[in-house]
């Protein structure tokens, strides 16, 4: 139904972008009261859609808002987004936020709606220049909060973060918090060091990334060694490559880190070898050969 590109979904219904308004009262709005999830979706068909809406009922659960809609409800929203979005590839958009109240109070009231919003976006991933040349970081002390494992739409501290490492020259930033270094900005971290691939540990300082997950599991099948454990700054400075992972930018390799080469400054063996697994999965999805 290609005359409905463009809609959005706002409160059980399609509109056109011009048309979809909330509140200046939704809590969202006021306060960032909201959570959200990204979900890539190739040839029409959701990439790991089980383990989206499970991160999406967690994120809601952990800011007590209740789920608007169950679990077959969640996936004939974004089945009916792909169909509205026409051929190609999509990101789904899903924010629920707390509501719109009658008082601006922080406190949570007992008797909202949630407002619910969703959208799909042409999906178009790393670009083959990004994946030829890698990115530039720099690391950032991460001033984010303690609840970094929930997806809240509270993304002020990302986005100063993300600005002040393109201020300082580099694309993106990899934070680090008591000398840890945890995540991108809206990346997961991986890094190749003496022949292991490791990312750190999930717990409230990171987000539970479903590209990570994926990347942990194909690693698993094709015998590529891995580890789980805490990744220091010296030992994020000293790797032989290190990565950054989401459902929009799926694997990126960085190839300078604070100005100075990551290895060759090129994007690594190990990189080369994920990203390839990683796109045999995609068109694996495609062919309608795996379940998403
Ligand atoms: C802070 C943060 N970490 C990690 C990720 C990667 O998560 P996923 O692979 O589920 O996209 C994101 C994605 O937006 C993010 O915002």
């Amino acid at each position: 139904m290609t005359d409905r590109v463009g809609e959005v979904y706002l409160n059980g219904r399609f509109l056109p972008l011009s048309e979809a308004h909330v509140s200046v009262m939704d809590r969202g709005f006021l306060f960032g009261d909201g959570v959200y999830e990204v979900i890539p979706a190739f040839g029409g068909h959701p990439f790991r859609l089980q383990h989206h809406l499970a991160r999406l009922r967690a994120s809601l659960a952990a800011v007590r808002i209740a789920s608007p809609m169950d679990e077959a409800g969640w996936r004939r929203l974004v089945n009916d987004l792909l169909d509205h979005a026409g051929a190609g590839d999509h990101s789904i958009y899903l924010q629920v936020t707390r509501g719109a109240d009658g008082r601006r109070d922080h406190s949570y009231p007992s008797d909202l709606k949630p407002t619910v919003l969703a959208m799909s976006r042409p999906l178009t991933g790393p670009s083959p220049e990004l994946l030829t040349k890698g990115l530039k970081a720099c690391t950032l002390e991460d001033i984010r909060w303690a609840r970094c494992d929930i997806k809240s739409t509270s993304l002020l501290a990302n986005i100063m973060l993300l600005q002040q490492a393109k201020e300082a020259g580099a694309e993106d930033a990899i934070l680090v918090r008591n000398g840890l270094a945890l995540e991108g900005t809206a990346s997961s971290l991986f890094i190749v060091r003496n022949g292991a691939l490791r990312t750190p540990p999930k717990g409230p300082f990171i987000l539970p990334g479903i590209t990570r997950d994926l990347v942990l599991e194909l690693a698993a099948a094709h015998g590529m060694a891995f580890e789980v454990e805490d990744i220091t700054a010296a030992e994020l400075a000293d790797a032989d490559e290190i990565w950054l992972t989401s459902s929009t930018r799926e694997i990126v390799p960085v190839t300078f880190l604070d100005s100075t080469p990551v290895g060759q400054g090129k994007p690594g063996r190990a990189w080369n070898r994920m990203n390839a697994w990683y796109q045999d999965s995609k068109i694996r999805l495609r062919m309608g050969l795996s379940a998403c």
